[in-house]
């Protein structure tokens, strides 16, 4: 396949540091250093569901296709309102969309996931055109007493058309799994009949280990897919990594010995936005202008599962 199109789409309200630091025991001096976060988009009066309709319409009119035209759409979203009907299919009716909508929850490397799930559809003539939307909002997840999760994320959408194309060189998935290192319980309806714990608990993550699975796991990931397709790091002219941490993006820089310029970032004023972080800063850069035809985008993220991701796309 071949992305057509991209668009993205922000809550209004912006949460710096010196924000938190009003209700919470950080500070500026704790989260720049630590993360690079400067500050962070919020959801107050937006829904999920809306943001992710306004970064699918924008994707769909640079990509000049219309609603009706997609044949497959693949929601990234960690949790929304909704329980059912998924998330897909709330945006896919808001937008107009007539094909079949299906949901993902692969936390932050969801959009190399639905990548892997349209190219896949793709290569057996099932699809044509997909729409990728991925929307997140980890704010409705974290303890926002929790110094040590809630000044890391950011809420988002993000949205990626793809259309005919061999521009997706290879994706390779990656999984660790354990449901120890990042978790969180959200509390079910009660019954007559259930007998266990149905206390809903905020996003955990044991940081340390996060930290060091995020550098294992891309650095491997992206030199394995590399030598695996023939290529080396030269021929990379961008890396779209997860914006979970500027500390995890420079390591990995330093680890593969590449220069800043091959990596784009926003995490300073967007936070981590889970799966929607690579879209949101594939849209932004893409609008700049910055990507070439033919250039080579080299998409990698991880979180949750815990769980991995790389892609090799050609612009
Ligand atoms: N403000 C002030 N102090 C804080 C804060 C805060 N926001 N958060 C934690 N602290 C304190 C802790 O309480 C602890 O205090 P203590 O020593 O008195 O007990 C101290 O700072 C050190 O805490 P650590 O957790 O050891 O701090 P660390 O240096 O490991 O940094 C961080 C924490 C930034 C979370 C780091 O581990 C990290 O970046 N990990 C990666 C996690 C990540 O990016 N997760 C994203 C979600 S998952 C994903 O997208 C991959």
């Amino acid at each position: 396949m071949k992305i057509i199109g991209t668009g993205s789409a922000l809550p209004k309200k912006v949460v710096t540091n010196d924000m938190l630091s009003e209700f919470l025991d950080t500070s500026d001096e704790w989260i720049v250093p630590r993360t690079g976060i400067r500050s962070r988009h919020i959801i107050t009066d937006e829904k999920i569901e809306d943001l992710g309709a306004k970064a699918a319409l924008s994707a769909l009119e640079m990509s000049g296709l219309k609603p009706e035209e997609i044949d497959y759409c693949i929601c990234s979203n960690v949790v929304s309102e909704y329980v059912t009907p998924g998330l897909g299919c709330v945006i896919g009716a808001k937008i107009g969309l007539k094909c079949p909508c299906v949901d993902i929850n692969c936390a932050c490397p969801g959009f190399i996931y639905a990548l892997d799930i349209a190219e896949t559809h793709y290569l057996a003539g099932k699809a044509k055109n997909v729409l990728i939307i991925c929307a997140e909002q980890p704010s409705r997840m974290c303890d926002w007493s929790d110094r040590s999760t809630c000044v890391l994320f950011g809420d988002g959408a993000g949205a990626v058309v793809l259309g005919p194309g061999e521009n997706i060189k290879g994706i390779k998935l990656h999984s660790q799994l354990d449901s120890n290192t990042i978790w969180e319980r959200q509390s079910l309806m009660p019954t007559p009949y259930y007998l266990g714990d149905n206390s809903a608990v905020g996003l955990q993550m044991k940081g340390r280990e996060v930290f060091k699975f995020a550098v294992t796991a891309s650095t491997t990931d992206v030199e394995d897919l590399l030598e695996e397709l023939g290529m080396t790091k030269n021929d990379v002219s961008w890396y779209i990594v997860h914006q979970a941490n500027l500390r995890i993006i420079d390591a990995i820089k330093q680890y593969m010995g590449e220069p800043d310029s091959k990596f784009p970032v926003n995490i300073s004023d967007h936070g981590n936005s889970s799966s929607a972080s690579c879209t949101i800063l594939l849209d932004e850069f893409n609008r700049k202008g910055c990507f070439k035809e033919h250039d080579v985008l080299v998409f990698s993220a991880f979180g949750a599962g815990l769980l991995s991701a790389v892609a090799v796309v050609e612009w």
